[in-house]
């Protein structure tokens, strides 16, 4: 297939395009180039790279591709409440726009990257896919949204999909410190020890990002009747955890104590998935990573690349103060989430 990958150059297309390729699809990336720079290794090349906005697509950019997969967003919650109706611009009505613009293309298929975060404050018990939307952010509120909007477009010539992760972890030439078990893991190798923000009885579901990858690759060799306009929790029933655990986990793997932040106290964000679709109705997603094995991953690539705590708690590694820098920098616009165009002349670059 020839595929577009919007969101190629982020935490998740950094690791998903090389997947993608070596499944013998095509691929092209578009990608606003937020994150440029802030690397954590080399990037994959040898493919198309396109620099725009998903807002900005047009028919004639999607003509000859056979699916679209959607990873370009405001991809957390500290982000997407800077501006939230820039949120829903981007996350609901950007993807929404790129749905439509792909279908009028005569694109068969559209893989969305949403995530378990629009069950919002769900209860006591695992949710899987007929539970009720309950975001409690803009963030979480911009997935359900788009995930609504996708469903309306569904017809016998195209086939949303969405793909509902779980919380990420693992390295990437993209890498993200801004969540849980990279963050843990990293702080425990910058500053000797694993701090936790909260008490650590929070329960989150994880998956490793070639995991999320090969989830995707999966939707696009899957017959279309099992994926169309249908929606998947991407994880697995093992790897919903408490954040202590990871904690504990970190800690035995590294050596590194355990430590709470001064006045830590229970998160609100805390949510059980239930992942027995993914696993009956797509059986070729298989993932093959475990939390300790992506600490140790992680771990060995701070080793070998020299992670600085700098960086790891600066603009190269967290989202939201990258975006504050472009904004500082007068290159972003918070009004509407856009990069401005550089003047000609200007240092910046
Ligand atoms: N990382 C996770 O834990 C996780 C979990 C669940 C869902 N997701 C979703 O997966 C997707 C990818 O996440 P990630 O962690 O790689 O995020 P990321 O922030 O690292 O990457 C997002 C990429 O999208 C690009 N982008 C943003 N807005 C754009 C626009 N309007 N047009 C074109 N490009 C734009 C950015 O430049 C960046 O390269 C996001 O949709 C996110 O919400 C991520």
């Amino acid at each position: 297939m020839r595929v577009l990958v919007a969101g190629d150059r982020g935490y998740i297309g950094a690791v998903l395009v090389p997947f993608v390729r070596a499944a013998g699809h095509e691929v092209v990336g578009l990608d606003a180039g937020w994150y440029d720079g802030c690397d954590f290794g080399p990037q994959p090349n040898e493919y198309e790279k396109r620099n725009g906005d998903i807002r900005d697509v047009t028919p004639e950019d999607l003509a000859g591709f056979d699916a679209v997969l959607n990873l370009a967003a405001i991809s957390n919650d500290p982000i997407g409440h800077l501006n939230p109706e820039a949120t829903y611009g981007v996350n609901a009505h950007g993807t929404v726009h790129l749905a439509a613009v792909a279908k009028a293309a005569g694109v068969s298929r559209f893989l969305f990257s949403s995530s378990c975060s629009l069950y919002g404050a769900a209860g006591d018990k695992p949710v899987n896919e007929t539970a009720q939307f309950n975001p409690v952010t803009p963030y979480g509120d911009s997935k359900a949204m788009a995930e609504e909007g996708l469903a309306k477009l569904a017809d016998d010539d195209f086939s949303p999909t969405c793909l509902r992760n779980a919380t990420a972890y693992g390295s990437s030439p993209r890498l993200r410190a801004d969540i849980v078990v990279n963050n843990l893991t990293g702080t425990a190798f910058t500053q000797g020890s694993v701090r936790l923000q909260s008490d650590g009885s929070p329960w989150r579901p994880l998956v490793h990002v070639e995991d999320i990858s090969r989830a995707f690759v999966a939707v696009l060799k899957a017959p279309r009747e099992a994926i169309h306009n249908q929606a998947f929790n991407v994880g697995r029933d093992e790897d919903v955890v408490q954040i202590r655990t990871i904690a504990e986990c970190v800690s035995q793997i590294t050596g590194a104590p355990v430590t709470f932040a001064d006045g830590a106290g229970p998160d609100t964000r805390n949510y059980q998935v239930d992942f027995t679709k993914i696993r009956s109705q797509l059986p070729a997603f298989e993932p093959k990573w475990t939390i300790p094995q992506g600490i140790e991953q992680i771990w060995a690539d701070a080793q070998e690349r020299g992670l600085s705590a700098d960086d790891f708690e600066g603009p190269r590694f967290v989202r939201l103060r990258q975006i504050q820098r472009l904004a500082d920098e007068g290159r972003l616009d918070l009004t509407d989430l856009r990069l401005r165009p550089v003047p000609a002349g200007s240092l910046l670059h």
